[in-house]
This record gives structure tokens, C-alpha cells and sequence, in this order.
């Protein structure tokens, strides 16, 4: 695994995107920078981090070995591995808001964003770009933040905790490499922010509705019971919780 290291980039996903359309990447390849000018996060919003505080990095693999179908099962396998650490670091109540927001204390201390690299109209590879904060301790305008120093009181090394999260995120492939694709969706399910428990949701009229989290589809759309004792699904631009 190659890890290249930044001072400031505008987005590590960003980064490799464009080194991916050169044909200039191997396999693995990891890009972390210390600040990001142009951070980026799900449905198009920014993801903005102390600068050297935080651990911002994206990872880049070639489709042969994650196909589009196990997509989700990347975003899961990714999910998993800051759980597991931040769990190893004695993180309190770590869980996954879905799709892809870690909490501790049912606040946000990591985001993920996964993007598809798709090169003369196919798809090529995928990148998995991780933001976790790991020692900033104040925010100005995100209320519903908090990092592993906020939890714990401790600096942290961000060389350590990237080591770690790699770690534990090849032990992830290499179960998604093996065919264990029902662990991962267990192991995902079962620590789901709020899962069986009646929840409120946003729709996108923004009307209200309650609904309990039973799990995910395979391709990442979420399973409601709702109030008529129906199943219904719904993908990200479709709910909010
Ligand atoms: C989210 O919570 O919506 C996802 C946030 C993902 C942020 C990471 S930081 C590294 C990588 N580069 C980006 O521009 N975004 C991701």
C-alpha cells in the first residue's frame, strides 16, 4: 500500500479522481492531507475540518475487486473499521447513522464518502474518502460534533489512528473478498443508530413520519416499518432522520 502524505489539497477525493483518469494509480493506494481547501461530503455538502486536527484520507480501489453491486458493502466495510477502532480506543457508544455517519454519544465524529471513477463512460474504480475527527475539541457551527479527544480527553497521533482504521478496513475487504457479505451486513445492522426503535423522518415534501429501522437492502436503501405495518425502502435523497 502506498500512502501519500499532504500538506493541503482541496479534496483527497478530488485528488485521486484526477490521478485515477491519468492512469497514474496503483491499486491501494492511500492520500491523506493534513487540510483540505474544497472538503466535500454526501449530497453535495462541505465537509470543513480543523486544520492538522483531523484524519482526512481517501483510499482508492480498482472495481475487479469491489464490483458496483457491493458498493454499499464498501461503504459498510468502511463503517466498520472507524467503529472498531474508535471501539478499541474506548470510544463510548460508537453506532452508524445511516448511510454513512459514525457517532459517539449520538453526535457526528465521522463522515464517509464514497464516489465511482468512471472512465470512457464505465466504471473503473471507487474511492472511499474518510473524514474522522480526531483532535479538535471546538466547532463554530456544527452543534452535533465531537471527535476522539472530546471523548476520551487525549491527543492522538493521526499517523496511529490511519494505521489503525487501514488496518481494520483490509480485514473488512478481505471479508467482502471472501464472500462474507452477510457478517458485514449483520455487523452494520447491528450497530445502527436508533434501529428498532420508532424514529421521525423527514420526507422530501419535509412532512414528518414515524418509522422504525429494521435494516438495509444490499444496495444501501433503508428498511422502514411504518405505521401500517408495512416495509418500505427509501435511499438517501428520499429521507431524512
Ligand atoms: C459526510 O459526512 O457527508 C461525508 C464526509 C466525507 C469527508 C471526507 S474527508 C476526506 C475525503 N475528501 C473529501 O472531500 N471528502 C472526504
Amino acid at each position: 500500500m502506498r500512502i501519500v502524505k499532504l500538506h493541503t489539497t482541496d479534496s483527497t477525493n478530488d485528488y485521486l479522481k484526477s490521478l485515477a483518469k491519468e492512469e497514474k494509480l496503483e491499486e491501494d493506494t492511500v492520500v491523506w492531507a493534513l487540510e483540505q481547501t474544497n472538503g466535500r461530503g454526501q449530497m453535495g455538502t462541505k465537509w470543513s475540518t480543523s486544520s492538522g486536527k483531523n484524519l482526512t484520507f481517501s483510499v482508492f480501489r480498482k472495481i475487479q475487486q469491489i464490483t458496483i453491486d457491493q458498493q454499499f458493502y464498501a461503504l459498510m466495510a468502511a463503517s466498520l473499521a472507524v467503529k472498531d477502532v474508535l471501539k478499541k480506543l474506548l470510544i463510548k457508544n460508537v453506532s452508524v447513522k445511516w448511510p454513512n455517519d459514525i457517532l459517539s454519544d449520538k453526535k457526528k465524529i465521522c463522515g464517509i464518502l464514497i464516489e465511482n471513477v468512471i472512465k470512457k463512460g464505465e466504471l473503473n474504480a471507487m474511492i472511499i474518502g474518510v473524514g474522522l475527527n480526531v483532535n479538535q475539541t471546538i466547532w463554530e457551527d456544527v452543534p452535533k460534533a465531537t471527535s476522539i479527544k472530546s471523548q476520551t480527553g487525549i491527543h492522538f497521533d493521526l499517523q496511529e489512528i490511519l494505521n489503525l482504521l487501514l488496518e481494520q478496513f483490509h480485514h473488512y475487504v478481505k471479508m467482502l473478498l471472501d464472500g462474507n457479505l452477510d457478517t458485514i451486513k449483520k455487523e452494520y445492522e447491528a450497530h445502527l443508530f436508533r434501529k428498532d426503535k420508532p424514529s421521525t423522518f423527514l420526507n422530501t415534501n419535509k412532512e414528518q413520519f414515524v418509522g422504525i429501522i429494521q435494516g438495509v437492502t444490499d444496495q444501501g436503501r433503508l428498511i422502514l416499518l411504518e405505521e401500517d405495518n408495512k416495509l418500505k425502502e427509501y435511499d438517501l435523497k428520499e429521507i431524512q432522520l
